[in-house]
């Protein structure tokens, strides 16, 4: 079963700039992130500060590659960095169509962001995915 889902989920992590933003920009991205995602299977996270977008997909192969062409080809970023393709046997934001926050992205410094590697990347969303279960523990949700 383990391997079946190694084969099945695939992330990319990536990172961009804003052409322009603003709330309408942002809720505009988050409502069709959410309104798509959930039909294709994806989830993922998306950090944002008024200069920088990181965002994590996973999902189905197919669907990854086909969202990403999509997302490349969007002009309300440019600059667009892939740091990471590659398989995993588990999501980090499997109850998320796309998690995003302000007070989490705010908590993330801009100058953290700056240049991550592959793993490094990799390592902001899982701690934002640890953080998120613990906050939640600790609500008693
Ligand atoms: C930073 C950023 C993140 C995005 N994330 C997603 C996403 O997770 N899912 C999605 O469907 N569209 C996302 N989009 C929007 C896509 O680029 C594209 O506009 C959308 O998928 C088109 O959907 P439609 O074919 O239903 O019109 C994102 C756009 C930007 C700029």
């Amino acid at each position: 079963m383990e391997e079946i889902n190694k084969e099945k989920i695939k992330h990319v992590i990536y990172t961009s700039r804003p052409t322009f933003f603003d709330n309408d920009v942002l809720d505009g991205i988050l409502h069709t992130s959410r309104a798509n995602n959930i039909k294709w299977d994806v989830t993922g996270s998306l950090i944002f500060h008024s200069d920088l977008y990181l965002q994590l997909l996973e999902g189905p192969t197919d669907a990854i590659n086909k969202l990403y062409q999509k997302i490349i080809a969007d002009s309300r970023h440019a600059e667009i960095t892939k740091l990471r393709d590659d398989r995993t046997d588990r999501r980090l934001f499997a109850s998320w169509t796309m998690k995003s926050d302000v007070f989490e992205s705010w908590m993330l410094s801009r100058g953290a962001l700056n240049e991550l590697t592959s793993d490094d990347a990799l390592q902001v969303f899982d701690r934002l995915a640890r953080e998120t279960v613990q906050f939640k523990d600790a609500l008693g949700d």
